[in-house]
């Protein structure tokens, strides 16, 4: 009774003496002082240093699976107030146990932290993150990651492992699907977009959770497109291409970081002080925490840069590690390490510091089951807007890729065989990083979404075959389907776990025999319009497809409602308006190809493709078959009278760039118009061409509008192996609806 009671007294003294409501601030490039600095003091000196270490420890529940399986006896270890914060646990009652452990079995009470992968939704799964960056549409993917957070919260979920901001520009590398694609800029507004959705503006709210910037740095680039594998790059590219989305983050008050598995130039992520202290809190002046990714520091073992498990420990906190994601590492390792003088207390004191920090500003040491809520549960979860929400992203989300003879918009009085391995699918079309999505039948499949235009009687069906395997048998059925049927629709793809982390494959074609059957369909019904409807997770090679279809949607993995969002795109119901956001390779041999490359100094010329001594190919031209920027609409956009306001802009100066762009087709819809400069001439070598801006803009019909883009001197800085600068010149710009252009207009920066 007596150790009830002091518990009690001991807890109520914590609480007391700091249970104060204050505006929490974020992260973000401000001084280091926050209003909860004399609070997490005073809680820090009641700890031992064992409790400061429990701080930086995380482990993760059984919720998913999301790493190598590691038992752990987390529950005592939560007793022991030997962990600060727990992973895959997501549900109220899961969350509200282990919350009880930590508040009334520990001697000091210090909630836990709850983090789950809540990628592209927690329950309403959006598209998958490729697919949401293909809309351009930064608000809907605030908007889809605040409603995320809404679901997550209401389980009592503090802290998402999201946004993904990692570059990449390799199809093979199977976690391009969680990302926005190859640009450095779009890559970075939309990190600021998903940071904003995941912790709105006031962090005590019970609805608003810390969002995670990962993996920090250059995990898109590893070699081969293999995961987890080797990094090298030099500092124009790490400071050009892959460090920009991260800074965005960090200027978006992003709360944590991840460290990503790969080593860098030489130096594992999870113990490079020049990332973590030099660039992340002296460049960049980042206030929050970083968090290690699954088993990280152990694996610096395997890498070959830590003698042992210990060592590796030491390696870690020193690089400015905070908290160890189940590797044990901290909890095993640092109090040894602090007691033989290699490691300083000092560095535990600052890890804790940020974690307690991060605690006080969700509100947890006022009430640590805040976010638990049953009752929220129920009335948020699956909300029928949220649907609708997801329903809109997929329709945004989904690029036109061809559209021969306006085979698309399907018409509603004609009949349609619908046949492929994906067209009565609600498992795959969640994609990968379903978080708690629904893959045995919440889900709408596009023959669910179909339904919603076509009478029964309109629709032949036909799975014809797996996404895998070599099975042809039920090619017959799928032919006789297309005969019967005025068009035939093909919906097709990748299975979701093709993509993902260690997901990574040597060959992107379409899986098994798609392929064949689309050629089978063809050979069959060689004057029909057929439609082909993906559903992956990475840039394919669809050079083959390319010359069988007449149409090509690409939807991604559309989620939850993605059944409704596709049907509303082949009905036209959503004029489809989504762009690329990654280049699409004629073949495998291209990659890595992106629109932004180098000219070299024997570029193709384009008079004579197949000069002698010249950077090309023998057996494929340079060009891929879906640029960077592609998509089509049902309606046709013309681009005229671009007009910039100055010939020539001084440093201080800001050049104001105009251009008309006229609906000349039959049906209103959304256009992106994207801003692009090349610099012609620089200290290092300057990409063909850059993005510097989009809008995404609504013309009826026959409309016309001017879209205004300004840039100044700071828009055109870049890095060049020494330092960030401007530099006088010409520059070309142009303003399009895709980066497939030669540029006509420039100035000079003087
Ligand atoms: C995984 C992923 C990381 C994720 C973490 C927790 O290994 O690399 O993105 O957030 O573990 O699930």
């Amino acid at each position: 009774m007596n150790k009830m009671l002091n518990k009690t007294i001991l807890f109520l003294l914590v609480i007391t003496v700091f249970s104060c409501k204050t505006e929490s601030n974020s992260s973000a490039k401000t001084s280091n002082d926050t209003p909860f600095d004399a609070k997490v003091d005073s809680l820090m000196n009641l700890m031992t240093l064992q409790e400061k270490i429990g701080q930086t420890v995380m482990y993760s529940g059984s919720g998913t699976i999301t790493g190598p399986t590691v038992n752990t006896n987390f529950r005592t270890y939560i007793k022991e107030a030997n962990v600060g914060a727990m992973l895959n646990v997501y549900s109220t009652k899961a969350t509200r146990d282990l919350q009880k452990l930590a508040v009334e079995e520990t001697r000091l009470g210090i909630p836990l932290l709850f983090g789950y992968d809540v990628i592209h939704g927690f329950k309403t799964i959006f598209p998958i993150n490729l697919g949401l960056a293909a809309s351009w549409d930064l608000e809907d993917i605030e908007k889809g990651s605040r409603i995320a957070a809404e679901e997550a919260s209401a389980v009592g979920i503090h802290w998402t492992f999201a946004p993904m901001v990692d570059i990449s520009r390799d199809p093979r590398w199977g976690r391009i699907s969680e990302g926005a694609g190859e640009d450095v800029y779009l890559g970075s507004e939309i990190a600021k977009a998903y940071v904003k959705g995941f912790q709105g503006d006031d962090l005590s709210k019970t609805n608003t959770i810390l969002a995670c910037a990962k993996h920090f740095v250059g995990y898109g680039a590893a070699q081969a497109g293999r995961d987890y594998h080797t990094v090298n790059m030099g500092m124009d590219e790490l400071r050009n291409v892959y460090l920009p989305p991260f800074e965005a983050a960090v200027d978006a008050g992003v709360e944590t970081f991840m460290t990503a598995f790969n080593e860098l130039n030489g130096v594992p992520a999870t113990a490079n002080k020049f990332l973590y202290r030099d660039i992340l809190r002296d460049e960049w002046g980042f206030n929050g925490f970083v968090v290690t990714d699954y088993t990280a520091i152990n694996e610096l073992v395997e890498h070959g840069f830590a003698e042992n498990e210990k060592h590796a420990t030491e390696l870690a906190i020193k690089a400015g590690i905070d908290q160890d994601m189940m590797s044990s590492a901290n909890r095993l390792y640092l109090e040894e390490l602090v007691n033989e003088g290699k490691v300083d207390e000092a560095l535990i004191n600052d890890a804790c510091r940020r974690i307690l920090l991060a605690k006080f500003k969700l509100g947890l040491f006022d009430d640590p089951y805040r976010y638990i809520d049953e009752q929220r549960e129920k009335d948020v979860i699956y909300k029928p807007e949220f649907l609708e929400a997801a329903r809109k992203s997929a329709a945004m989300c989904s690029v036109l890729l061809k559209n021969n003879d306006k085979t698309l918009p399907l018409d509603k009085n004609q009949t349609i065989a619908l046949i492929g391995p994906l067209v009565k699918d609600k498992e795959n079309i969640l994609g990968n990083w379903g978080a708690a999505g629904d893959r045995t039948g919440k889900a709408i499949s596009v023959y669910e979404g179909v339904q919603e235009y076509l009478a029964d009687s309109k629709v032949a069906f036909a799975k014809g075959c797996e996404i895998e395997g070599d099975d042809t048998s039920g090619f017959t059925k799928a032919i006789n389907a297309a005969k019967t049927a005025d068009k035939v629709v093909m919906v097709m793809g990748e299975d979701y776990d093709m993509s993902g982390e260690a997901a990574s494959r040597t060959n992107i074609k379409l899986p098994g025999k798609q392929t064949d059957l689309i050629k089978a369909i063809r050979k069959a019904v060689p004057k029909k319009q057929i439609v082909l409807v993906l559903m992956n997770g990475r840039p394919l090679d669809l050079s083959e497809e390319d010359t069988l279809a007449d149409a090509i949607l690409e939807t991604w993995f559309p989620g939850t409602s993605g059944g409704y969002g596709v049907a509303d795109v082949l009905f036209g119901a959503y004029n489809p308006s989504a762009k690329l956001p990654v280049t699409f390779p004629r073949t495998l041999g291209q990659v890595p190809i992106y629109y932004n490359m180098k000219n070299t100094g024997r570029p193709i010329p384009d008079h004579d493709p197949h000069e002698d001594y010249k950077s090309h190919y023998l057996d494929a031209p340079n060009t891929p078959l879906y640029p960077f920027g592609h998509g089509l609409s049902y309606t046709t956009f013309e681009y005229s009278d671009v007009e910039l306001s100055s010939e020539t802009i001084g440093f201080s100066d800001t050049l104001t760039a105009t251009a008309t762009i006229t609906n000349t087709g039959d049906y209103d819809g959304y256009e992106i118009a994207q801003l692009y400069v090349h610099d012609k001439v620089g200290s290092i070598t300057r990409p063909v061409k850059e993005l510097k801006g989009f809008q995404k803009i609504f013309l009826k019909k026959g409309e016309s509008k001017t879209v205004s883009f300004k840039l100044t001197a700071k828009d055109l800085e870049f890095y060049n192996l020494e330092e960030f600068r401007v530099e006088p010149g010409e520059f070309e710009i142009a303003i399009k609806g895709t980066s497939d252009f030669d540029f006509e207009h420039s100035f000079t920066l003087e």
